[in-house]
């Protein structure tokens, strides 16, 4: 008897394929391939030495947080997700999501190392998640949720199973879904003021990737509660509710550190409400109600996913063909 998503154990089957739907986010991922060395990111200096220095000092704060998040998702992503999910095609996904962190990573050094020359401050940028507190309290939520699960190294009972799903959702909807989206905001206002538009080419892809990260969990959540409807019960909804709040008071925090009494137009109230709009989208998708009912404050954001997505095949098409003739004929590996 085949097993259920969540079963302990290793499934190595690959056919009858029992998730296809997974095989073609992992598909469609590896059509998304980018590299680091695109983005030019020297362009961008001459704009940030324009900058007010309540706006240097958010950029250097949010330069900071970069430096360490997306190295946590993929601790988690190792330690914890990869382990509990059996279905070789489910795993398919996770290594490029993995491969895709690492860019993230490989994004954010090459970014902290160009806007922050000395040697002093980038040492400082790079220690942040021990010394400011409002990037520490953010990693101390993401860590209190890697350590949750942890201790488990099979799900064998229903508890097991809804820690995990809590570990998922917490991952998805708060740390990609929440945390992320609240730094690309930023990135975004400074872009609808013709600024930093290096930084924003790079956020653009990381943005994409993140939005497949969280469909991708949230389709292993949908998954687990079709196989196991009695798992996502309203105890666990009220934990997911609860986990959102957290999550949005810290990343809420996080935007008073940056931006102060309010900067051009960014303020921590916009964020605030930003934020609360993005939570609700995020319970949405999990089939929950509303939290906050509120608006979207940022109309730069508005288009983001959908105006992202026709930038990235215009500018896709003649730079990844030239990729597959010179490197390797990904059609035959299809
Ligand atoms: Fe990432
Ligand atoms: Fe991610």
């Amino acid at each position: 008897m085949r097993t259920m998503l969540l079963d302990p154990g290793m499934d190595l089957t690959l056919r009858p394929m029992r998730y296809p739907g997974f095989y073609e986010r992992y598909r469609a991922a590896i059509r998304n391939t980018w590299t680091v060395e695109e983005v030019d990111l020297a362009s961008d200096l001459a704009d940030l030495a324009t900058l007010e220095p309540g706006e240097r000092h958010l950029i250097n704060r949010l330069v900071a947080f970069f430096a360490t998040g997306d190295s946590i998702v993929a601790n988690n992503l190792v330690l914890n997700l990869y382990q509990h999910v059996n279905a070789p095609e489910a795993r398919l996904y996770l290594s490029r999501q993995l491969f895709e962190e690492a860019v993230h990573v490989q994004f954010y050094l090459t970014l902290l190392d160009t806007y922050l020359p000395d040697h002093d401050e980038r040492v400082k940028a790079f220690a942040a998640v021990e010394h400011i507190p409002s990037i520490r309290d953010k990693a101390e939520f993401c860590f209190r949720w890697i350590d949750s699960i942890s201790e488990l190294s099979r799900l064998e009972t229903r508890e097991d199973r809804r820690a995990f799903l809590l570990n998922l959702v917490c991952f998805a909807a708060c740390i990609e879904g929440l945390f992320f989206y609240g730094a690309f905001a930023y990135v975004y206002w400074f872009r609808s003021r013709g600024l930093l538009g290096g930084l924003a080419t790079g956020t653009n892809w990381v943005f994409r990737d993140e939005s497949m990260h969280m469909e991708f969990a949230f389709e292993v959540v949908d998954t687990v509660r079709r196989e196991e409807p009695d798992l996502f019960d309203d105890e666990l909804a009220g934990r997911v509710v609860r986990m959102m709040e957290e999550a949005v008071a810290a990343e809420l925090a996080f935007a008073r550190d940056l931006c102060g009494d309010g900067t051009g137009g960014m303020t921590a109230d916009n964020m605030r409400r930003y934020l609360e709009y993005v939570a609700d989208r995020r319970l949405a998708r999990l089939g929950l109600p509303a939290r906050y009912g509120t608006a979207n404050p940022f109309p730069f954001m508005e288009f983001q996913d959908v105006q992202e997505l026709a930038n990235f095949f215009e500018r896709r098409v003649s730079a990844y063909q030239v990729a597959v003739e010179g490197e390797v004929a990904f059609d035959e590996a299809f």
